[in-house]
């Protein structure tokens, strides 16, 4: 797919990956639906930085925690009042916790889920029916259209660290892109991608992250360039669905290392 003059949906854009996605669309020369739920400045500022690049670009508001469905629907009820379509989708939006079983109350299960796996889910749902029925698209029945991308965490595939209620539900998250792309066929492709050590947690050490790489075969975290370099080869091609590719410098493959992070 030619990416120039598409219009890319980000949850999660105004900061971190998510604005490094933001930028490496625009660069690609799409036009950009910035989400956010409590990065208004930050997303404005992507907003910004992605005008001086010279594409369209805009900030909407949705607080996924306290229903992912609803507010999934509703975010993408106000994008199309928005912007004039929409392309891609980019699921990026999550949040990340060391919460063991025991950690793990309802409200904190809830919470997961509504924001890594439900707003994912219904932003899928909400975007194939517009795809289905857009006048651009609804008459396309045999070539791809439009593309999903879903960021996951090679915890995803091997949930053998971290919080519980993180690695679950980013592991359904997986199993919904590879569920979907058959579903979805023939014209959106659906996709993920498992990052690993790119940056620390919000407010977390540079140095824990750099401590960590020593477990990394490549020896480094990685950098959010790194992940949108991955997310644009997927936007890219129109014959690689269902697939996750690891951006982890090979710590997805690694087979055995203490309970620590
Ligand atoms: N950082 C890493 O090294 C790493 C490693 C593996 C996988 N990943 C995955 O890569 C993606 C981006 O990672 P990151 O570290 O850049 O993420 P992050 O900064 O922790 O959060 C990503 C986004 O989630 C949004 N978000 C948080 N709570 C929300 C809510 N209640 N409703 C709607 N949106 C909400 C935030 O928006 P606001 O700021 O506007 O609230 C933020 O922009 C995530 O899916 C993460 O799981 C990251």
């Amino acid at each position: 797919m030619d990416l120039v003059g598409r219009v890319a949906l980000v949850t999660g854009g105004g900061v971190r990956i998510g604005a490094q996605l933001c930028l490496a669309l625009a660069e690609a020369g799409c036009d950009v639906v910035v989400h956010y739920a409590h990065s208004r400045d930050a997303a404005e500022h992507t907003v910004g930085r992605i005008r001086e690049i010279g594409r369209t670009a805009w900030a909407v508001h949705a607080d996924f925690s306290r229903d992912g469905a609803i507010a999934a629907s509703r975010l993408f009820g106000e994008v199309l009042r928005r912007a004039p379509k929409v392309d891609l989708l980019i699921n990026n939006a999550a949040i990340f916790g060391h919460e063991t079983l025991v950690g793990t109350t309802a409200e904190v299960w809830r919470r997961y889920c509504a924001i890594n796996l439900e707003a994912p889910l219904f932003l899928c749902r909400a975007f194939a029916e517009y795809v289905a029925t857009h006048p651009s698209t609804a008459n396309v029945h045999d070539s791809v259209v439009a593309k999903i991308v879903n960021i996951l965490d090679w915890r995803a595939l091997r949930p053998i660290s971290g919080g519980t209620a993180y690695a679950v539900t980013k592991a359904a998250l997986a199993a919904l892109t590879i569920r979907l792309a058959q579903e979805l066929a023939p014209r959106i492709t659906v996709n993920g991608i498992a990052p690993g050590a790119i940056l620390p947690p919000p407010g977390g050490d540079e140095e824990e992250l750099r401590q960590r790489a020593h477990r990394v075969p490549l020896r480094r975290p990685g950098t959010p360039q790194d992940v949108a370099d991955a997310v644009l080869f997927l936007l890219r091609s129109d014959f690689v669905t269902g697939e996750i590719i690891h951006v982890s410098g090979g710590e997805g493959n690694v087979t055995a290392f203490p309970e620590t992070d």
